[in-house]
């Protein structure tokens, strides 16, 4: 007798917690940037599973819309992004936190990936391993996060060993506020080091805030990334960009209590009249900041409902009192009707900790509308 049982195929969860990826909108996101790019190449900033929003998917579908290059923190993720062949191959990979050992720079070498580099133990890694592709110099303009020591010194040493390189890039510190004197300083600096070291070399400064910012100085490649989710870079000077992820849960319980009513854990929340109650299948684990409990807001059936008491791992409470809804109703924590920069706001905390932080058991739906 056989005690093996026989279990039907299973794909995924069936419990609504979606992160609904909107691709029409992430093409309407990189035309734009390409129309500000003008004449530079855009290097689109997939990093960390493309912000939360999917790496296989985002690349795709900005390969579609043309792009012929992309960059990711480092060899591993530069590999994962290679070997799903959803990218041509002649596409360029750049590791912007670069290598981190020489078993990144075999990686790096056999799958085709330019790291950026600031350390002469780079180049010994990229020598034993017989790299043929192409480096970045990243330099030090003022932010002093990363950047080579001496950037001079590294191109004769890339040249010696016919590395080639793609050029050099810095980052901007302070590119979301549009007066701020870093930004002058770091062009400038910039500059000049480019100029002294190798006028040659094509240049890359600007992340998506620095597109709004420093429109002039798009220079040979430009690099957005949450610009192209379509968070406003700098909200005060909308780019007219479309939020690509709409994160939704449904509800799964909705009940009636009476005033004096605790909800939730620590029953920090107490009902002050009476009040219906959602229980939404969506919590922390998910990417919904407990931060927000009793502060946070979400969208139901075109109205905005406050979130009363704490969020829980898995489930969040609303009080829908004043609406119509019913059990199954989509509920949208950020999308469409509630910008993922607004709720970053009212945290204090930027959208990229939101999009970064949905959790991988949300299911990632693609598609052009919701
Ligand atoms: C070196 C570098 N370039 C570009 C970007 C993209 O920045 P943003 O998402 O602000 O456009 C990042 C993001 O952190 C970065 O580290």
């Amino acid at each position: 007798m056989s005690h093996i049982a026989t279990y039907p195929t299973v794909q995924s969860t069936n419990r609504p917690a979606m992160a609904h990826i909107n691709h029409q909108h992430l093409q309407h996101n990189y035309a734009l940037l390409q129309e500000r790019a003008g004449s530079a190449e855009i290097m689109a900033v997939v990093k960390a599973n493309a912000y939360g929003h999917g790496i296989e998917s985002i690349a795709s579908s900005l390969s579609d819309a043309g792009c012929q290059s992309f960059a990711v923190t480092d060899a591993y993720e530069g590999f994962v992004l290679r070997q799903s062949l959803v990218i041509q191959n002649s596409v360029e990979i750049t590791l912007l936190s670069g290598l981190f050992s020489p078993a990144d720079a075999e990686l790096a070498s056999s799958a085709r990936l330019s790291p950026i580099i600031t350390e002469d133990q780079h180049i010994q890694w990229l020598q034993d391993a017989d790299f043929n592709a192409h480096v970045w110099i990243k330099v030090d303009s003022g932010m002093n996060r990363m950047g080579a020591a001496d950037p001079a010194k590294l191109i004769r040493q890339c040249r010696e060993a016919n590395i080639s390189i793609c050029g050099i890039m810095s980052h901007l510190a302070c590119a979301d506020e549009c007066d701020h004197p870093m930004n002058q300083i770091q062009f400038e600096r910039f500059t000049q080091i480019c100029d002294e070291i190798a006028p040659e070399l094509p240049r890359s400064l600007l992340n998506s805030a620095g597109m709004v910012t420093m429109p002039e100085h798009t220079m040979s490649i430009v690099r957005p990334g949450i610009a192209l989710y379509g968070a406003e870079p700098v909200p005060s000077t909308p780019m007219g960009l479309k939020p690509v992820m709409s994160l939704h849960g449904s509800i799964m319980q909705l009940r009636e209590v009476p005033s004096g009513t605790p909800v939730s854990y620590g029953a920090s929340f107490v009902a002050s009249q009476s009040t219906s109650i959602a229980t939404v299948s969506l919590g922390y684990a998910d990417g919904v900041p407990r931060a927000l409990s009793g502060i946070g807001s979400v969208y139901i059936n075109g109205s905005i409902c406050p979130i009363i008491g704490r969020v829980c791992m898995d489930y969040t409470m609303i009080d829908v009192s004043h609406i119509d809804a019913a059990v199954g109703d989509q509920v949208e924590f950020w999308g469409d009707h509630i910008l993922a920069n607004d709720v970053a706001t009212q945290l204090n905390t930027i959208s990229y900790t939101l999009f970064t932080g949905v959790g991988s058991r949300a299911q990632r739906i693609n598609g052009t509308s919701l």
